[in-house]
């Protein structure tokens, strides 16, 4: 059964992008190329935002899945916050006239120049991830003479049941505050006068196929939110962090849970506690979706260079690589392979398929079915998250092309990195 999805599907035998045929864009474009619908991005959103309507509840795409300047300019005139880790992030979201107060900024290690840039721009929130990063705030918000509004990541010990280098909730891991510390450290952070304690904030993993972890880390921000409000510190909003996993189409993989049965089931819990202790005064929610909303929105379009066969292993040799799509090299990700253009007539053989990059981790598919010539066109399916931002110039090699269809349209959104591009910045000493 070809994984196929509802915006990349097959028409007389030809893979399309909603409706365009992949091998026009191929002829136009080369390969390797990052290809995204904009139905696909919209839908996704729009199943956060419809969950949502009618709620004080705010959705925070996770740019780090994707952050091309279209994208985000779609995302942001639909309504979207962002969620950004980084100062070049946030001059993303403003490139592309995205509302500041929309925007959370994430990560462990920010420094002053970012906390800088994102206090002059006076962003929603900073989620706080240790003692040291809020006094360091405190400090840099008081030289400006600005109070910046903190959430504090907390850190709540439950087992994601994901790959171990997306679980971040444990205590293993070096993100956010551990749970037992969560009190003293809003207790600080109170205390300090140029931080306005506004939320909390968690995120457990990532690629969460099952959300009953994501309500178990809820049921614990629920209850230090009533402890510290005892104590008259009242947190005006709940970030439950990242979105849900999706379906990359490996067989016996586990259906995710829908966005919107998610969602449900999160604000009927919120709204059962608010009702019970608060007198159902509402809480504003926030979401950090990334890889939900633009995960099943690409493929990376891949040519056959050659074929090599062996006594042990067949390998498919593609002009992709680890540096193009990192996901199977970092995490031994299974990412689907689909020909653009199946073939008859040519027997099929069990292969690796990887790239021309110097390392045997340069894989992007094990022990997968394929009838291939060289010149056939493959596509990775599911490539839209975390696919060109994690990309690199390894071997001296440019970045993918990457363009947006819409219908029949298609738009180039970002050009082919060419390799004296990569070295522009170098100099020689002599
Ligand atoms: N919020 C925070 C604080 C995060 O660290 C992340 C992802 C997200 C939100 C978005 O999570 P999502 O909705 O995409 O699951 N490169 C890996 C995934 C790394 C995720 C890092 N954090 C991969 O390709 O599987």
């Amino acid at each position: 059964m070809p994984h196929t999805t509802p915006h990349f599907s097959y028409h007389d035998g030809v893979l399309h992008a909603e409706s365009t045929p992949l091998p026009q864009v191929v002829a136009e474009y080369g390969t390797p190329l990052y290809v995204y619908s904009k139905a696909a991005l919209l839908g996704n959103f729009d199943a956060y935002a419809d969950a949502c309507s009618g709620r004080d509840a705010l959705v925070c795409y996770a740019m780090k899945a994707n952050s091309n300047l279209a994208i985000l300019d779609i995302l942001a005139r639909r309504g979207a916050g962002f969620d950004i880790v980084s100062g070049g992030e946030l001059l993303r979201v403003l490139a592309v006239g995205g509302d500041p107060q929309k925007v959370i900024f994430s990560g462990v290690g920010k420094s002053v120049e970012e906390m800088r840039l994102a206090l002059s721009h006076d962003i929603l929130c900073f989620n706080v991830e240790s003692i040291a990063e809020l006094h360091r705030l405190n400090e840099v918000a008081g030289s400006m003479g600005k109070k910046a509004r903190i959430s504090l990541r907390v850190n709540p010990n439950v087992d994601p049941k994901t790959h171990p280098y997306i679980a971040t909730g444990l205590k293993a891991n070096k993100f956010g505050v551990a749970f037992d510390d969560a009190l003293d450290t809003y207790r600080a952070a109170a205390a300090l006068p140029h931080l306005e304690v506004a939320g909390i904030d968690c995120h457990i993993g990532s690629q969460l196929l099952d959300d009953a972890p994501l309500l178990e880390a809820l049921d614990k921000l629920i209850e230090l939110i009533d402890d510290l409000a005892l104590e008259g510190i009242v947190l005006h909003h709940l970030d439950m962090g990242g979105g849900v996993g999706i379906n990359y189409g490996e067989v016996g993989e586990a259906p995710p849970v829908p966005v919107s049965d998610y969602l449900g089931r999160v604000f009927r819990r919120i709204d059962a506690w608010r009702r019970e202790k608060y007198d159902g005064a509402p809480i504003k929610v926030i979401f950090e979706p990334g890889r939900s909303i633009v995960g099943d929105t690409g493929v990376l379009l891949t040519t056959v260079e050659y074929l090599k066969k062996g006594d042990e292993k067949n390998f498919c040799i593609v002009d992709a690589a680890m540096n193009d799509l990192m996901r199977p090299a970092l995490y031994q990700a299974w990412m689907g392979v689909q020909p653009v253009q199946p073939r008859s007539g040519v027997s099929a053989d069990l292969y690796d398929v990887v790239g021309p990059v110097c390392e045997s981790g340069d894989w992007l598919a094990r022990d997968r079915i394929l009838s291939a010539e060289p010149g056939d066109v493959l596509a990775i399916m599911s490539a839209g998250a975390y696919g060109l931002t994690m990309a690199s110039n390894y071997n001296t090699r440019g970045r993918a092309a990457e363009i947006i269809v819409d219908g029949g349209t298609v738009h180039l959104v970002r050009e082919r990195e060419q390799p004296v591009q990569l070295f522009a910045q170098e100099k020689v000493i002599r």
